[in-house]
């Protein structure tokens, strides 16, 4: 006897169904896909449970007749395309014709909606995929989808979802990628009855980026580019903002977001060499292209797409991202932002400070001259290239200092021995330490800040953030809630630079993203981040007093072979080993 059955009908829509809600965010995702095809203008998602007990998506949009409603969860049934050419002229982001049919397989489904031109609305109730009940009904034009117990009828499958956090969080994110490109949709989101955020239609995307991601706005710069076949509009950032994960990177095509293996590429290509290793830039592509020039049809989820030349795209975005980031002074190129009456305030505030006083936010490099003959190094601390070491006890402040290079790699010598400091490094570990203290130690060291620090939090990790609140005042920060995702920094430990109280608050929201599971390893990565943020960077410019002074301080600080991430601080080259590179003999 054959061993091939053919399948039931229930296994197979249930496989089938699969391959579109694999969990509560797929759910979202394609009710939103929904609602914006249906022409909305505010969607409102309500969700329980990460979405496992409850989703609801209502819209303002053109809503069904009774007709429509009995045909929408039935397999293959749609209003976007009529044959599989219109693929080739598509501008909705359904057209299988499939979602509906596989969440109503899945869960207890009802959908109410109200066509625009109809006087009465209607109501259907379905669970597994079976229709219990049509009624009439009333509400405005639109449609209100209700998913209940997903996976109520797979049990298999809901054992493999995670926490209702890490499910809310993956909600959050379809919601972030729908919201970005159509920011001309009002979004409004309520998770367990708490509102999350309510973002109102945008005139721009700028806007809708800073909706989400307040905190990169200003570093970001403007790119465009018309060819023949495409566009592209976006916002990119400039190599002072980086970020430990990819969280800032997002890349639509004709409004679909989509994971596409070349754009990772292209940031790369582009980022590679000025960003440090591990760290990645916030990168907006808006791109447009003839439909039929790209294939939508790749994957269930429709998360991919074919280019049917994506060589071109690649170089064009690569050499218009680097044109954008070569052109004169990037800190000045780009678009002008406009910011509320609220931040200007705040801004020309902080500046007039800056103006009249004198550069109190570097406290640590004004001891410069009591310290900096004292700065002693055993040899042997140092980490070197050498492979002949002397016994002798060196000291910095008998080196001679030579300058900086390429504004990070501080040069000293004495007659043997060229030493090399990576600015960066050292005050990283001078902070790490320093906030170390302070948390450990209990010790006081915070200065009321003049012009307080407005902070707007993610929404992603906005309950992380509150929960971990105690972190940032352990470290010295009085820090206050302000209502929504604001929050004020009103003192931060002295030896903060002050224009980097922000992106010290920033940096601990980064490490939230970036959460260990285990909370002690939280704690001191949290930490190290912080100090990350409140350091010299690479490619900032120093003086010979600060340079002094930061020696000075890395001598009295603990573990200063190394950065709080493990990298050296110094290293150094013997005058052999320069001997030997420029194959000079005789030394
Ligand atoms: N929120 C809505 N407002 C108005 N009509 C809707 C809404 N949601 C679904 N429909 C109608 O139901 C049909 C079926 O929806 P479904 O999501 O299953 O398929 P689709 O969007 O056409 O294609 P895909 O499977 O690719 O999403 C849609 O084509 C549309 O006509
Ligand atoms: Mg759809």
């Amino acid at each position: 006897m054959g061993r091939i059955i053919e399948l039931d009908y229930s296994t197979v829509v249930k496989i089938a169904a699969g391959e579109v809600i694999d969990r509560p965010a797929s759910v979202v995702r394609e009710l939103l896909d929904n609602a914006i095809d249906a022409q909305a203008d505010w969607i409102t998602i309500y969700i329980s449970n990460g979405g496992k007990s409850y989703i609801e998506v209502s819209d303002n949009g053109i809503g069904m007749d009774k007709e429509d409603l009995l045909l929408c969860i039935k397999n293959h049934t749609t209003s976007k395309i009529k044959s599989f050419d219109d693929l080739e002229n598509l501008k909705t982001l359904g057209f299988r014709g499939e979602a509906l049919s596989s969440i109503a397989e899945v869960s207890k489904l009802k959908i109410i909606s109200k066509a625009k031109d109809s006087n009465t609305a209607f109501s259907l109730y379905s669970e597994g995929g079976n229709i219990i009940e049509v009624k009439e009904t009333s509400r405005d034009a639109g449609t209100k989808v209700i998913v209940e117990d997903l996976f109520f009828n797979l049990p298999a499958r809901e054992k493999f979802l995670g926490s209702a956090t890490t499910e809310l969080k993956l909600i959050e994110k379809e919601i972030t990628k729908k919201a970005l490109p159509f920011f001309n949709v009002g979004f409004e989101f309520y998770s367990d009855g708490k509102r999350k955020f309510v973002n109102p239609k945008r005139k721009s995307c700028l806007e809708r980026i800073y909706d989400f991601f307040p905190d990169v706005v200003e570093d970001l710069l403007l790119i465009e580019r018309i060819e023949k076949d495409f566009s592209f509009t976006g916002y990119i950032s400039k190599p002072n903002f980086i970020r430990p994960n990819r969280l800032y990177e997002y890349f639509f095509v004709n409004q679909r977001p989509v994971e596409w293996k070349s754009f990772y590429y292209v940031i790369q290509n582009v980022y590679g060499e000025i960003l440090p290793k591990g760290y990645f830039p916030a990168v907006f592509i808006y791109l447009s292209i003839n439909p039929s020039l790209v294939d939508v049809n790749v994957h269930p989820m429709k998360k991919e797409v074919k280019f049917k030349d994506e060589q071109k795209v690649i170089k064009s975005l690569i050499e218009s991202m680097q044109e954008v980031l070569n052109i004169g002074n990037v800190y000045n190129a780009g678009e002008k932002l406009e910011f509320t009456p609220y931040e200007k305030k705040i801004s020309e505030a902080i500046r007039d400070y800056f103006v009249n006083s004198q550069d109190k936010s570097r406290p640590d490099f004004s001891k410069i001259n009591a310290t900096y003959n004292n700065y002693r190094i055993k040899e042997e601390t140092l980490f070197s290239l050498n492979t002949e070491k002397t016994n002798q006890q060196k000291s910095l402040s008998s080196l001679r200092y030579v300058g900086i290079a390429f504004n990070t790699y501080i040069i000293l010598e004495d007659e043997d021995i060229l030493y090399l400091v990576d600015q960066h490094a050292a005050h990283e570990r001078i902070n790490y330490e320093k906030f170390k203290k302070v948390y450990s130690q209990k010790v006081l060291s915070s200065v009321n800040l003049l012009v307080p620090v407005k902070v707007d939090v993610p929404y992603v990790v906005l309950d992380d953030f509150l929960a971990n609140l105690s972190i940032l005042k352990g470290c010295g920060f009085d820090i206050e809630h302000f209502g929504q995702n604001t929050f004020v920094v009103r003192s931060a430990p002295a030896f903060v630079d002050y224009e980097m109280v922000g992106e010290v608050i920033l940096g601990f929201i980064e490490s939230l993203e970036e959460r260990k599971s285990n909370v002690s390893d939280f704690l001191d990565e949290s930490i190290r981040q912080m100090a990350c943020k409140a350091s010299i960077k690479a490619g900032n410019r120093i003086n010979e007093n600060e340079v002094k002074a930061l020696l000075s301080e890395l001598e009295n600080t603990p573990n200063n072979l190394t950065c709080p991430h493990g990298r050296p601080i110094i290293v150094s080259f013997s005058r052999n080993d320069l001997a030997k590179l420029f194959k000079r003999t005789g030394f």
